[in-house]
C-alpha cells in the first residue's frame, strides 16, 4: 500500500543519488481485489502475484521498482504527482480511466514515460469502458493481453528509455 506520510518525498528529475533508473507500477480503484473479480476478464492473478511478475521484469533489466495500489482517487493522483520525475509510470487507473479529469492532468505533468495498461480488453466490453481520458496523455496503451501485457509494458518501457538517452547522448 502506498505511504503518503509527511516525509513523503518527490522524486526529483535531478535526484544524482538514483543509481538505477525508476520504474513506478501505480493500480488504481478495485484492483486490490484482483483474484476475486470476474476471471473472465481480469484471470485468476492476485495483485501481490502481478506486482511481483512485474518487478521481476523490471528488476532483470537492471531497473528498481516501486508498486502502489490505492482505492482513494486524490492519493492516486498524490502518487502520480511524487513520482513525476521517475524515468517511467505504468498505470493501471481502473475505472477511473474512463472519466477522470484530475488524473488525466495529473499525468500530463509526468516527465517521464508513462504506460497504460489494461489487463481486459476495455475496447470489446461495455461502452463507457471503451474510452479513456487518459490515452492522448500516455506514450502508449496496452489493453487486453492480461499479465503479459504488464511484461510487454515493462519491456517497451525499458527499450523506449534507452532510445531516449540514446537521443539524448
Ligand atoms: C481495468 C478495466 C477497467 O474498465 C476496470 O474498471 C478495472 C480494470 C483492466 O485492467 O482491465 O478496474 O482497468
Amino acid at each position: 500500500m502506498s505511504d503518503l506520510s509527511p516525509d513523503r518525498q518527490d522524486v526529483g528529475s535531478q535526484d544524482c543519488s538514483r543509481q538505477f533508473p525508476l520504474l513506478v507500477v501505480l493500480h488504481g480503484a478495485n484492483l486490490d481485489l484482483l483474484g476475486e473479480r470476474p476471471i473472465a476478464h481480469y484471470g485468476s492473478i492476485t495483485l501481490a502475484g502481478l506486482e511481483s511478475t512485474v518487478r521481476g521484469e523490471a528488476e532483470a533489466a537492471g531497473w528498481a521498482c516501486v508498486c502502489c495500489q490505492t482505492n482513494h482517487e486524490g492519493e492516486f493522483i498524490e502518487l502520480v504527482h511524487r513520482y513525476r520525475h521517475a524515468t517511467a509510470l505504468l498505470v493501471n487507473p481502473g475505472a477511473w480511466t474512463h472519466y477522470s479529469y484530475a488524473i488525466r492532468d495529473a499525468l500530463e505533468l509526468v516527465t517521464g514515460l508513462v504506460a497504460e495498461v489494461h489487463l481486459s480488453d476495455v475496447s470489446s466490453r461495455e461502452e463507457w469502458r471503451r474510452r479513456s481520458v487518459i490515452t492522448e496523455v500516455v506514450h502508449f496503451t496496452i489493453s487486453g493481453h492480461g499479465l503479459h501485457g504488464y511484461v510487454e509494458a515493462v519491456r517497451r518501457l525499458v527499450d523506449l528509455a534507452a532510445a531516449t538517452q540514446d537521443e539524448d547522448a
